[in-house]
């Protein structure tokens, strides 16, 4: 899925189709995180910046990579600080020195990318011993909100997206939301990848999982 054609209505449509809850969902994930001054964070898939933002608050140095060219220059046109590092690049081929970051952040990024354990594999390598990655992903809810969240998922989520983008984006977002791991097997996948241990937690009745992995 190509993020570039979107970049321009990107955030906006994020507020609007989470109802303001992405603003929990990444200071969530920040509180998991819980980054200590001076460390330096990877934030894979770094899209418009939005989760950096709120990681640069807490005065460590963020690196933001992603592979699409407008996404960045939409987050380095909103995040002016210096602590805040945009770098054009791959998850699946990260550009830096193994054991280069105290900590990583991914939201809404890692079902983008296919090869899974390629790109966890990746992180695992770049994070420092001790380190942890936060995954911040959308799931399919169980119970009795399952069905009105598929509806709402599939029709009306790209009906309303495609009043101020582009529709096929969106149905994309759906297809993909249902296609992606459930929580507990994404969590043994990240373990099998090589990381020490994955907790997780449910958000907005199981919208959203936080998964929390540890490099011993
Ligand atoms: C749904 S957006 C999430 C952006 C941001 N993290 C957020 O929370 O708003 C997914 C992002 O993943 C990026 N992406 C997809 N595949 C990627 C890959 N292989 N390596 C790096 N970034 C990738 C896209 O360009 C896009 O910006």
């Amino acid at each position: 899925m190509e993020f570039d054609p979107i970049a321009d209505r990107y955030d906006f449509l994020n507020h609007l189709l989470s109802l303001g809850q992405d603003f929990y969902w990444r200071a969530v994930m920040v509180k998991e995180l819980n980054p200590l001054e001076g460390e330096r964070i990877l934030d894979l898939a770094t899209g418009t910046g939005d989760s950096a933002k709120a990681i640069v608050e807490k005065r460590v140095t963020v690196v933001g990579v992603d592979i699409s060219f407008n996404m960045l220059l939409r987050a380095k046109q909103k995040i002016s600080s210096n602590h805040y590092q945009i770098c054009s690049g791959s998850g699946y081929a990260l550009p830096f020195k193994s054991e280069t970051f105290n900590g990583a952040t991914c939201a809404f990024g890692i079902r983008n990318m296919h090869e899974t354990t390629k790109a966890l594999k990746e992180i695992h390598r770049v994070l420092k011993r001790g380190g942890k990655m936060v995954f911040l992903e959308f799931s399919m809810p169980r119970g009795i909100i399952r069905t009105p969240y598929g509806f709402y998922l599939g029709k009306m989520l790209p009906f309303v997206a495609g009043i101020f983008s582009r529709r096929d984006a969106y149905d994309y977002l759906a297809d993909s939301i249902k296609k992606f791991y459930a929580p507990e097997d994404f969590a043994r996948i990240i373990v099998d990848a090589g990381f020490s241990r994955c907790e997780k937690r449910s958000l907005s009745m199981g919208c959203v999982y936080v998964h929390i992995a540890y490099k011993d």
